[in-house]
């Protein structure tokens, strides 16, 4: 069985798609960690990311591996955890780029189905409930206002409550990113929407958990 959890950038989907599996007693696999590896990968070789073609980058990714985690799976870069190098301005800068090229979602989608294959898994990303799991049994897409999610994104960075102006240059990186992936974020025609604006963390997550225990009977 497969839920899907997707929304733009910084909508809390990772974070909340974790405990939803650790509640469910499911996998959980984050496609955005996946495309930000096979960027993290593609940085430590040569040449300025404008330059980089598909093929680079898909050779690159060979240093990808998946590993288990507690809830589900991390993406190691040379068997070595590289968080830091994966969730930098570098990476997160690149990542959409790289996410336009067609060989690196197929890449993505087929390491992703294949966890789906052999586990419960609860998927967070652009695309997963309309090509990754077009039948997953539930699909959410979680959205929030950006300013929101700016001030959501950086208190997790800085551990500590950002000012106005970090909150609005933030802002500025979330909403261009949302652009350049509007291609690949459509929301399913199936998808319950659920506005986390004002929505507390723990209330969000008893949501989705509730409606997971409704779709698995
Ligand atoms: O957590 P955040 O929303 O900042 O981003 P993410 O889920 O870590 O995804 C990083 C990037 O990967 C996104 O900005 C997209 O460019 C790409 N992505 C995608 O194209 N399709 C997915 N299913 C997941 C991520």
């Amino acid at each position: 069985m497969a839920i899907a959890i997707d929304g733009p950038a910084a909508s809390g989907k990772s974070s909340t798609a974790k405990a939803v599996a650790r509640a469910l007693g499911f996998h959980h696999v984050d496609s955005g960690a996946l495309y930000r590896a096979a960027t993290a990968a593609r940085s430590r070789q040569a040449g300025a990311p404008e330059t980089w073609t598909e093929a680079s980058v898909i050779e690159a990714a060979r240093i990808v591996s998946l590993a288990p985690t507690e809830t589900g799976f991390t993406p190691l870069l040379d068997g070595q955890e590289a968080e830091l190098e994966m969730r930098g301005d570098s990476a997160t800068d690149n990542v959409s780029r790289v996410a336009q090229m067609p060989g690196v979602r197929n890449w993505v989608n087929s390491i992703v189905r294949k966890t789906g294959q052999e586990y419960d898994v609860v998927v967070d990303g652009r695309d997963i409930g309309t090509v990754v799991f077009p039948n997953a049994r539930l699909k959410i897409f979680l959205i929030a206002d950006p300013a929101e999610r700016a001030r959501r994104r950086l208190l997790e960075r800085l551990g500590a409550e950002p000012s106005a102006p970090q909150i609005s240059e933030e802002t500025a990186r979330i909403l261009l990113r949302d652009e350049l992936d509007a291609k690949q974020s459509g929301r399913a025609r199936d998808a319950i929407v659920i506005d986390t604006t004002r929505l507390a963390r723990a209330d969000q997550i008893e949501k989705i958990v509730k409606l997971g225990r409704e779709a698995m009977v």
